[in-house]
């Protein structure tokens, strides 16, 4: 408003004084200078500077209450203020990170294990390894069985090799393994390429350095797919998987994770699959009573055949296995085919659950989108019609803000994932990841690891770490992320008693553990 009178005075002027100006000729600066002169002499600067009725008196009053304003959507409004040990507790946090950033020489902008390294060295993730965290909600599978675990498995009689494929495998003896195949021990007594068999196996499961590279998604991914088939057969028999999620479940739990929702297709014998998480619950409820796992049934979206079986086998056993909560389309890139394009067989699937029948586990979506920079990438739209209760990722809501209004209206959680989005290239910079806005708009979001292993590592704490380093995380942050993992997670809510309860009581331990070591 105030533009356009300027601009109308200024045309005014100019006019007036042309038409008075008929004696003297005047050059066009004369006149500019003029006109100027005569806009400043009328110009009410009261008008300006009082606008907003500011005086010296009223300035911080009213500061405090934009600043108050500003801050009014911010996601912890479910934790109280912090009690003088927590404020103790939080101090401590907060010099602990101070170590780490040193400056701006964060470690977050060295090659990625470089700062890794640092990071996981540092006394701040030794502190927030004691740290609760809840529910772990978004982990692929094959993906989190550790490293040093998966190793061990090769030292086994039945594990297998093949070189040229790059892909691991079991079999029950040397007369049935497929072409190809050498038995992993025998490769390990005769290596012959430099380093060990177990250094190679390493650098083939592990993202490496050199992988990353590029800092392109799309040429990351290639490499990152791969290792997904380097290590699936591996895990086909009861034996190895029921080891596995043992060994990540009670790794989770010393962590201070409480429910673990896995992701993993359901396919071969399902009954033995799924009994499998039954034995693996079993076996954790003697460790801890509270501790739950689930399974969210997931599909890739490359082929509409296997997605359709997935489906069906999800609907199929939901009812009769409490912990299946939920169907995920995983390795959604934006190079595969969309949501949309599979919108028929979900709605198909969604339409088989009858409302009438009072069954415990409702038809749930989980969906991974959003994971992308693409301004034209529509799975979000598709994802939040369809009335998910999670976004996988869920970083690309940022490009549509009414999309995260949608969010918060429906409660949808996002679980982000800082060290998958930095690896895989889509966030270079930790300090601008979207989650910073996320949290000021009020979104209930999470933090997951997907594919840690893939990432050198095994503990959720050392994405929290990330979090606390990159987006200056207070411990009212860290709480309210914890809960709204409990909260976010889908097991049943009687189970989430118990798991409260225990988070509330190791809270406790963890705040006196850091007003204690300091
Ligand atoms: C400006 O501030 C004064 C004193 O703070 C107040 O009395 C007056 O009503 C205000 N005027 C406007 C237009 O807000
Ligand atoms: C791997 O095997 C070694 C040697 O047998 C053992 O000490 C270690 O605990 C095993 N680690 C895992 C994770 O199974
Ligand atoms: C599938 O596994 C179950 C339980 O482990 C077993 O009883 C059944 O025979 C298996 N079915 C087939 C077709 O192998
Ligand atoms: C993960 O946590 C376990 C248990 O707290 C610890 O022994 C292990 O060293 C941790 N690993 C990393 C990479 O921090």
């Amino acid at each position: 408003m105030v533009k356009e009178i300027l601009f109308v005075i200024v045309l005014l002027s100019i006019t007036l004084q042309g038409v008075a100006a008929q004696a003297k000729p005047k050059t066009w600066t004369d006149e500019l200078g003029e006109s100027f002169s005569s806009v400043f002499d009328n110009f009410n600067y009261e008008y300006f500077i009082n606008k907003r009725n500011l005086t010296s008196d009223n300035y911080d009053e009213k500061r405090a209450a934009l600043i108050k304003e500003a801050n009014e959507d911010y996601f912890t409004f479910d934790v109280p203020e912090l009690t003088e040990k927590e404020q103790r507790a939080n101090d401590i946090i907060q010099d602990l990170r101070e170590q780490v950033v040193q400056g701006d020489h964060s470690p977050l902008l060295l090659p990625y294990y470089e700062g890794k390294k640092q990071i996981s060295e540092s006394n701040l993730h030794q502190a927030i390894r004691k740290m609760p965290k809840g529910a772990h909600l978004r982990l692929h599978q094959i993906a989190a069985y550790p490293l040093d675990f998966i190793i061990n498995v090769t030292y086994k009689d039945d594990a297998y090799y093949n070189i040229k494929e790059n892909r691991l495998s079991t079999f029950s003896n040397k007369a049935a393994a497929k072409p190809g195949f050498h038995k992993c021990n025998f490769l390990r007594k005769n290596w012959k390429f430099g380093g060990t068999f177990d250094s190679f196996l390493r650098s083939k499961i592990l993202i490496t350095e050199d992988e990353l590279k590029s800092q392109e998604h799309s040429e990351i991914w290639k490499s990152f797919r791969a290792k997904f088939y380097t290590l699936e057969h591996l895990f086909r028999e009861p034996e190895n998987i029921r080891a596995g999620l043992l060994e990540i479940c009670k790794r989770a739990l010393k962590d201070g994770v409480y429910i673990v929702e896995f992701r993993r297709s359901l396919r071969g014998n399902i009954t033995q699959k799924l009994e499998n998480y039954q034995y693996v619950q079993r076996e954790m409820k003697k460790i801890d009573p509270a501790f739950e796992i689930a399974l969210i049934v997931s599909s890739t979206r490359d082929s509409k055949a296997k997605a359709k079986h997935q489906l069906d086998v999800y609907n199929q056993v939901r009812k009769t296995y409490p912990f299946v909560i939920g169907f995920d389309f995983i390795g959604t890139k934006d190079a595969l085919p969309s949501i949309y394009s599979f919108k028929d067989l979900i709605l198909d699937a969604m339409n088989q659950d009858d409302d009438d029948e009072q069954t415990e586990n409702d038809f749930n979506l989980f969906f991974h989108a959003g994971e992308t920079t693409d301004r034209y990438n529509e799975e979000l739209y598709d994802a939040i019609l369809l009335g998910v209760k999670r976004i996988g990722h869920g970083f690309g809501t940022l490009l549509h803000p009414r999309l995260i209004d949608k969010v918060i209206e429906e409660d949808i959680g996002i679980e982000i994932c800082p060290i998958s989005n930095l690896v895989l290239g889509y966030i270079l910079d930790m300090r601008w990841h979207p989650i910073r806005t996320l949290m000021n708009k009020g979104v209930s979001v999470t933090i997951s690891s997907d594919d840690p292993t893939l990432f050198g590592y095994d503990n959720l704490s050392l994405d929290f770490t990330y979090g606390i380093i990159a987006w200056q995380l207070d411990l009212k942050d860290l709480k309210q992320l914890a809960l709204n993992s409990i909260k976010q997670s889908s097991i049943h809510e009687d189970l989430k008693t118990k798991v409260y309860a225990k988070f509330y009581k190791e809270w406790e331990n963890f705040i006196d553990s850091l007003n204690v070591s300091c």
